[in-house]
């Protein structure tokens, strides 16, 4: 059976993970808690990322290197870019960025220098089937959430999206950033710290990628209200009911 690394970003997401998988084992290697053990039949290797693009290399690197993982499947929450992609609504990546590349004019603005290329590319069918799991993972998520929880979201016309994810070592919280983030990446739908970082480790090894990210801000000068409210709430239900969704799914 093949391995699939489950990979948060925070530990309300990967406690939320853990409850799920009855006969976890836990094997501590570069400072990160790693936890073996089953879900739906799979076998499953659940881990934070860290925070920021080194440590998720870092942490990407050492699930396929010393836990053999052969798919990985990220769940997150970012910042909204794109005018139309709102707070509460869902995005699954199919191509990753990273926006604060730069080693130009040795390379063109955003190259990763020595491969050649700018955007990696999400696994197209790991990535349907999350896009598949998610609307159905809302549903499952508002019908235990009670509606005061919903921060005054509209949750229930929640939107999925598709398409770039940018990725770079920073919290963006200021408008006048956003902004330039969008002018310079018209296409970026969501903006975060990790998964274009998980992206180029697992193009190197051939190793699937799909994510999905939560809007818990639009990474705006609001961002910093909006986050914790949304991670506290939200985020790790959100999480949980998506990868159970997904699961399911690979099993049938
Ligand atoms: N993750 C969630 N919101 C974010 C933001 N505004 N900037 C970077 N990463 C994020």
């Amino acid at each position: 059976m093949s391995r699939i690394a489950l990979v948060s970003a925070m530990h309300e997401e990967l406690a939320a993970v853990l409850e799920r998988m009855p006969d976890e084992q836990k094997t501590v290697v570069a400072g990160r808690e790693f936890w073996v053990g089953h879900w739906h039949g799979h076998e499953v290797v659940a881990v934070l990322s860290r925070i920021g693009k080194v440590a998720a290399a870092t942490t990407a690197t050492t699930l396929i290197e010393r836990f053999g993982v052969k798919r990985m499947v990220f769940t997150g929450v970012a910042g909204g870019l794109a005018p139309h992609v709102n707070v509460g609504d869902v995005v699954v990546a199919r191509e990753f960025i990273q926006h604060d590349m730069d080693a130009s004019p040795l390379f063109p603005r955003h190259e990763v220098p020595l491969t050649g290329m700018t955007r990696f590319a999400a696994d197209a069918a790991l990535s349907e089937a999350l896009a598949t799991a998610a609307p159905l993972a809302m549903q499952d998520m508002l019908a235990t959430l009670p509606q005061t929880e919903w921060l005054n979201l509209d949750l229930s016309n929640a939107q999925l999206h598709q398409g770039l994810i940018a990725s770079g070592d920073r919290f963006v919280s200021q408008t006048m950033e956003s902004q330039a983030l969008q002018r310079e990446l018209p296409d970026a739908l969501a903006v975060e710290m990790e998964c274009a970082a998980l992206a180029q480790v697992c193009h190197d090894y051939d190793v699937p990628l799909a994510a999905v990210r939560t809007i818990s801000d639009r990474a705006d000068d609001a961002a910093h209200v909006d986050f914790p409210r949304f991670i506290q709430s939200i985020a790790s239900r959100y999480s949980v009911a998506v990868l159970d969704r997904l699961l399911v799914q690979l099993s049938a």
